[in-house]
């Protein structure tokens, strides 16, 4: 399945890449050396499995992108926070998509009841979710199944997590539109599901 043995191989995949790309496009590096214009911030899970780039045929220039453990937007968390911020009110970007997918790990993790170490501190953002739809959850029967409920739900919470932000809170004061997506990787299946679109059923959010 995995087709780079040896970290030396990417390498080489990238000059044969540079290759490809002049052939089509001479100019391709020095127009994205200009500068970019991405027209979402997209909010993914560090999986290896989940390159969202990749699955959604984006080119580069074309998404921002912050990837960590099961998608969450903590509050104290700087690092999204600071990229949030820039992706607004720097690059004026108007679209958010939180990208989960399902068999995540982090979500299973968060569901099991062995610890972790260190990585249990930031899965606790995970454990508020669980806690608010518990009854749901405990009615499901399979872990397979809970699983991937919860990725949906926390996609979903998430979205309400970005909405109390002080940078998302100031652009809606300032009049600045932002649209929220919640999209969910199927990796079994290879499709990315609009959760609003697909009309899931989750929590009973606020008006967008
Ligand atoms: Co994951």
């Amino acid at each position: 399945m995995c087709a780079v043995s040896s970290i030396d191989q990417f390498l080489s995949n990238n000059k044969n890449w540079v290759r490809e790309v002049l052939k089509t496009e001479q100019h391709y590096f020095e127009n994205l050396a200009k500068g970019q214009q991405p027209i979402a911030l997209l909010l993914g899970c560090s999986d290896s499995r989940v390159s969202p780039s990749k699955v959604l045929g984006a080119g580069l220039g074309e998404l921002f992108i912050h990837r960590n453990i099961a998608n969450v937007v903590a509050h104290s968390d700087l690092n999204f926070l600071s990229v949030f911020q820039y992706a607004i009110h720097v690059l004026k970007i108007r679209n958010v998509i939180i990208y989960g997918h399902y068999g995540c790990g982090g979500i299973q993790a968060a569901l099991g009841k062995q610890s972790n170490g260190l990585i249990d501190n930031w899965l606790a953002n995970v454990q508020d979710v669980i806690k608010c739809n518990a009854n749901e959850l405990s009615q499901i029967k399979t872990e397979e199944e809970k699983v991937n409920r919860l990725v949906e739900l926390n996609v979903m919470a998430q979205m309400e997590n970005l909405r109390q932000t002080s940078v998302f809170r100031q652009a809606l004061e300032e009049g600045i539109e932002i649209n929220l997506h919640g999209w969910v990787f199927d990796m079994s299946t290879g499709q990315v599901l609009n959760l609003k679109k697909e009309n899931i059923d989750v929590f009973n959010l606020p008006a967008e």
